[in-house]
């Protein structure tokens, strides 16, 4: 049960599920309220009015709990008090180094399955789902024991093949996304196989269409848009005994609105697979290049999508997509309010707006030892003393975010 309440209510204990300023705008917080630190976080945003919810944290008035995790949650981490130490770096960010490797392993095991999975169906020949059932799984263990690992890779590792490549990094969204609500692994490990197989279809439309370095026409867009049903069709000619398998090919293209194909549902009558993946493949298309368009940057892409919250999207789930992925996600090259220019090394979940960064550039000059520096620290007077100004190509930079980030 929700209950909107006045900044001035906030207490320690509290579960914050809503706030009233926009949400993409301000920095992201605990949603479970451990501090004073964060309630003044969230008034130094000007934020007046939150909705609680009761089931989750206290309600006004309310006693601590005694059976809430909150009782037995650590002490407050050092990031949340600007009079704190600075964080121990090594410590920080030595799950994403030793996730590395594993997620590197599973990633191109993963493409390679794609790979092979779509030349049999352009080849008419019913799937397999062996290979696709064992590179899941890995993703779903590397994705458990580090999501911001496998989600860097899907920005950081170069790969040519847009329509394989896109498949995997789908589902590195969605299978990061299902872990943030709370999926069981083998939730995550079905969700993940159908996604995917979601775009199997693709291989069964004519290349000159699939491939075309242009805007498609009416008609070969209508063309296109067969990938849905030939897919759907495919998977359960391939696999009758597994309806779901088919769910996130048939719905990836549904919109909230309505205003999606190959069905034209509206909002719950697509499943939570199918909202959640469309969120997915939206932001994997807009981030990646094409052979007839440059990539966005993902935090552009991830405003464009922010805006169709609530029309095409989910609102929920686009939200929690951003907490997962990020503002300003790993790899991100950014201008600094000194005028440096960094790449973000590291995100923070609760406080996206002030990541980790690698200083590359300082008065115009590239740095022989770039530095990392923690946008999260605050001045004397209690102002940060950097933050994230602008967005910045990293190819104008001759900047390769890959060779600082992954690559030993
Ligand atoms: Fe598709």
């Amino acid at each position: 049960m929700l209950r909107k309440i006045n900044i001035s209510q906030l207490r320690v204990g509290m579960y914050v599920e809503h706030v009233d300023k926009d949400w993409f705008n301000i920095p992201f917080f605990r949603r479970k309220i451990t501090s004073e630190e964060q309630i003044e976080k969230l008034r130094r945003y000007h934020v007046e009015e939150v909705k609680i919810d009761l089931t989750r944290g206290i309600d006004v008035g309310g006693d601590q709990p005694e059976t809430t995790v909150a009782v037995a949650e650590p002490p407050q981490e050092p990031e949340e008090s600007p009079k704190a130490e600075p964080r121990d770096r090594s410590v920080m960010s030595r799950e994403f180094r030793e996730e590395l490797e594993p997620a590197k392993r599973a990633y191109r095991q993963a493409l390679k399955a794609v790979r092979d999975v779509m030349q049999d169906s352009r080849s008419g020949r019913y799937l397999e789902q062996e290979q696709t059932k064992v590179v899941v799984a890995e993703l779903v263990d590397s994705c458990m024991r580090n999501d911001d690992a496998l989600v860097s890779l899907t920005k950081l590792l170069s790969h040519d093949e847009y329509t394989f490549s896109h498949c995997i990094n789908v589902t590195v969204f969605t299978l990061v996304l299902g872990k943030a609500l709370g999926f069981a692994v083998e939730d995550l490990q079905s969700f993940g196989e159908s996604v995917m197989l979601h775009d199997v279809g693709k291989m069964l439309v004519p290349p000159e269409i699939l491939n075309k370095p242009g805007k498609l026409t009416p008609e070969e867009f209508d063309v296109m848009k067969l990938h849905v049903d030939r897919g759907v069709a495919l998977l359960q000619e391939s696999f009758p005994d597994n309806r779901r398998i088919a769910l996130v090919a048939e719905e990836h293209h549904e919109r909230m609105d309505g205003s999606g194909y190959p069905h034209g549902k509206r909002g719950n009558d697509i499943s939570q697979w199918g909202q959640i993946s469309a969120i997915a493949d939206v932001y994997d298309a807009l981030t990646s290049r094409r052979c007839y368009k440059r990539e966005i940057t993902p935090h552009r892409s991830m405003a464009l999508i922010y805006r169709l919250r609530g029309g095409d999207f989910n609102p929920l789930y686009v939200d929690r997509f951003i907490e997962c992925v990020g503002i300003y996600p790993i790899g991100s090259l950014v201008r600094l309010t000194t005028g440096e220019v960094a790449l973000v090394v590291s995100i923070r979940h609760d406080d996206l707006l002030h990541p980790d960064v690698l200083v590359l550039y300082r008065n115009g000059h590239r740095l022989l030892r770039p530095k990392v520096l923690d946008l999260s620290e605050r001045g004397a007077n209690d102002r940060f003393l950097r933050e994230v100004e602008d967005i910045l190509d990293p190819e104008e930079y001759g900047v390769d975010p890959a060779a600082h980030i992954i690559e030993e």
